[in-house]
């Protein structure tokens, strides 16, 4: 019997608490030990049945119930839900092929595992600011129908100094317990270089740990790191990982279609959108969207859901003037 007393007592007060949260990762932990003892098969069974029965649970265009983190982990997490789907994103072909992989080999986790093998889990995401680093995760998660929980690196090592490494054990630990995509955001704050800074041996321990706990983190979470910096990481960090994903900064055509997303619903009918590439040099998928925005309240505040070039140019020459600000 892979259930213990315990077991059978925390699923019925998880039951009885309506705690869907606690109830599948109590089941998981008994799908744990049942694979500790040898029986793969009911392992994998028992991950279907939790699977399906989430998939039940949470209407794929409802929002996903809301799970708080409790306790000292309220403080190193943020929890935050999104309804942003990759295909609401506007990515190159080669990010868009890896971030399916990582849906369609979570989606199947139960028949890899069945071989022996894991699911892409750890994955570093590394671009320029605004190219939608964050944005991924916040989809991942919705796609996959999980919590998100933010975890901001610098302010956490900013923070707890000499104790950041026992609240990283904290965190990965949740991990654990809890089947969500964590996000560490700002993760340059623990991969600079050795030779950089003076507190290189605290950053480089804490470094250390987190790649410690990383190794180690079960596939049933996602772990995903973000940064701007690519060349402030260790080249030994990317091969900790099992993937990595590389963000640019948008083509033209890219570009223009960032905007004509974000303007669904207006009417851009009288937009000669070729005429705007010339405009959107430089910019970055972020500052495309506030660009957008900007434009259409003008045009909605002036009384029209009329977009023309005139209001998209002024709108992408200001974004121009801000970032030579
Ligand atoms: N690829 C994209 N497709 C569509 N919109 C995007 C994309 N990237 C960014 N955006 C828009 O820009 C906003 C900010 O993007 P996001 O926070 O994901 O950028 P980031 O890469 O994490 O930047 P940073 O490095 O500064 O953290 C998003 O909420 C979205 O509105
Ligand atoms: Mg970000």
């Amino acid at each position: 019997m892979a259930a213990t007393a315990d077991h059978l007592k925390a699923l019925l007060t998880a039951h009885a608490e309506g705690d869907d949260d606690l109830f599948y990762s109590v089941a998981l932990q008994v799908a744990a030990k049942s694979a500790r003892q040898g029986h793969s098969k009911l392992a994998v069974e028992i991950r279907e049945l939790i699977d399906s029965a989430r998939a039940q649970k949470i209407p794929r265009t409802g929002p996903i119930p809301v799970v708080q983190p409790r306790g000292e982990l309220a403080s190193l997490l943020t929890a935050g839900y999104s309804d942003v789907r990759l295909d609401d994103m506007t990515l190159a072909e080669d990010v868009r092929a890896s971030l399916d992989k990582v849906i369609h080999e979570q989606r199947q986790r139960a028949r890899l595992e069945q071989f022996g093998f894991t699911p892409v889990h750890r994955i570093l995401l590394s671009g320029p600011p605004g190219t939608g680093k964050s944005m991924t995760a916040a989809a991942l998660a919705k796609e996959l129908s999980l919590p998100l929980f933010t975890i901001r690196l610098d302010g956490l090592i900013s923070r707890f100094m000499g104790e950041t490494a026992s609240k990283l054990r904290l965190i990965f630990e949740a991990a654990a317990e809890t089947r969500a995509v964590y996000l560490f955001d700002e993760f340059d704050a623990l991969g600079a270089e050795r030779t950089a800074g003076n507190d290189v041996g605290e950053a480089r321990r804490i470094l250390n740990s987190f790649l410690l706990f990383l190794d180690e983190a079960p596939s049933e979470s996602l772990v995903i790191a973000a940064t701007n910096h690519r060349h402030l990481l260790d080249r030994a960090l990317f091969r900790r990982f099992d993937l990595v994903v590389r963000y640019q900064p948008p083509s033209p055509d890219q570009a223009i279609e960032v905007l004509q997303r974000r303007l669904t619903g207006m009417n851009t009918a009288a937009v000669r959108w070729a005429d705007l590439t010339g405009k959107v040099d430089q910019l970055s998928h972020a500052e495309l969207v506030k660009a957008a925005e900007s434009a259409a309240k003008r045009a909605i505040l002036g009384g029209d859901d009329m977009i023309d070039e005139r209001l998209l140019i002024d709108a992408l020459d200001e974004r121009h003037a801000l970032r030579h600000a």
